[in-house]
């Protein structure tokens, strides 16, 4: 079975692979780490992790990387992705030789019960349609005690050129015909803390620590683009609105500009931390198993 949303995302990502980690890999939050560093320290007392939409493979190479938070033989970590040519990219990683990288959806992931202490999600699970359904299938893949570790988007971060970009280019996202715009992506509530409980809550996970950081993407002209320029809308524009609100996008930066030249350019990133409770969802039901065994709770 496949979607709307995730032909989308398929084919968004089968044209631009490793599009997060150019976007977002050299971005840092205040203590220095990067959000794909902070979700590796999440994880850091489990052994057998899965990431979820793991994308190119780069923070399942920090969890196998030797260092604080990191360390597990390639053997113990699992990713999950629905693009193979994001897939195929994390495959070739020396060091994830021994990981096992599958093709598939969130929404019945081919692993068996319990396989899991932790799983991580750094900017995927926001974009996955009928929450429900992941949330069950994380409950089971975990064992109890487990930890579901997510970064999701937060927005722009105040004054930077993130909100540039966005004054820019809302009113072109907006004027663009219906067949140059992108499907409703994913489910907001896993973008509040409320919003979270709701849906991890009935699955079996304890109430969620959020926090919320800010990640600095100041950075040389051509990066800052890489950044905000890596967002889905821009997917399906007319190529001439692109480089136009490029070209725009640009010139009002410039003034913005830092003695060196760089753009200062900042987001906002949710930490979402939750485990995974003993004793199975709330009410007692079992989520369902993949393979059509029956629907997960709603
Ligand atoms: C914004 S990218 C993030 C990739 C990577 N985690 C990173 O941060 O570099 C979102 C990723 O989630 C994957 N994805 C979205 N929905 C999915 C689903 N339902 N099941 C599996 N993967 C999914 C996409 O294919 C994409 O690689």
């Amino acid at each position: 079975m496949t979607t709307p949303q995730e032909d989308f995302l398929r084919s968004f990502h089968a044209a631009r692979p490793a599009v997060t980690v150019r976007a977002m890999a050299h971005g840092r939050a205040e203590d220095g780490r990067s959000s794909y560093e902070i979700l590796r320290d999440r994880v850091a007392a489990c052994r057998r992790v899965l990431d979820l939409g793991c994308g190119d493979g780069l923070l399942l190479e920090l969890l196998a990387a030797r260092g604080p938070g990191a360390g597990r033989a390639a053997s113990a970590l699992a990713g999950l992705d629905l693009s193979p040519e994001e897939l195929a990219l994390a495959r070739r990683r020396p060091c994830l030789g021994g990981a096992d990288l599958r093709l598939g959806r969130a929404q019945q992931l081919p692993f068996p019960d319990g396989r899991f202490d932790g799983c991580v999600s750094h900017m995927a699970l926001m974009l996955m349609s009928d929450a429900e359904r992941v949330a069950a299938e994380v409950a089971r893949v975990l064992a109890p005690g487990g930890t579901l570790a997510v970064v999701v988007g937060g927005g722009a971060a105040g004054g930077e050129a993130y909100e540039t970009f966005l004054r820019l280019a809302k009113p072109r996202f907006e004027a663009a015909p219906e067949g140059e715009r992108i499907p409703p992506l994913g489910d907001r509530r896993l973008r509040t803390r409320e919003g979270f409980d709701e849906v991890f809550g009935p699955a079996g996970f304890g109430p969620v620590e959020w926090e919320t950081v800010r990640i600095d993407l100041t950075g040389p002209p051509e990066r800052v683009w890489a950044t905000v320029g890596g967002i889905y809308d821009l997917g399906p524009l007319d190529p001439a609105v692109t480089a136009e609100l490029r070209g725009r996008f640009e010139a009002e930066t410039a003034a913005s500009a830092l003695p060196d030249g760089r753009i200062p350019c900042a987001m906002r990133v949710h930490i979402a931390t939750a485990v995974r409770q003993d004793g199975g969802p709330r009410g007692g039901q079992m989520p369902g198993a993949p393979g059509g065994q029956g629907p997960a709770p709603r």
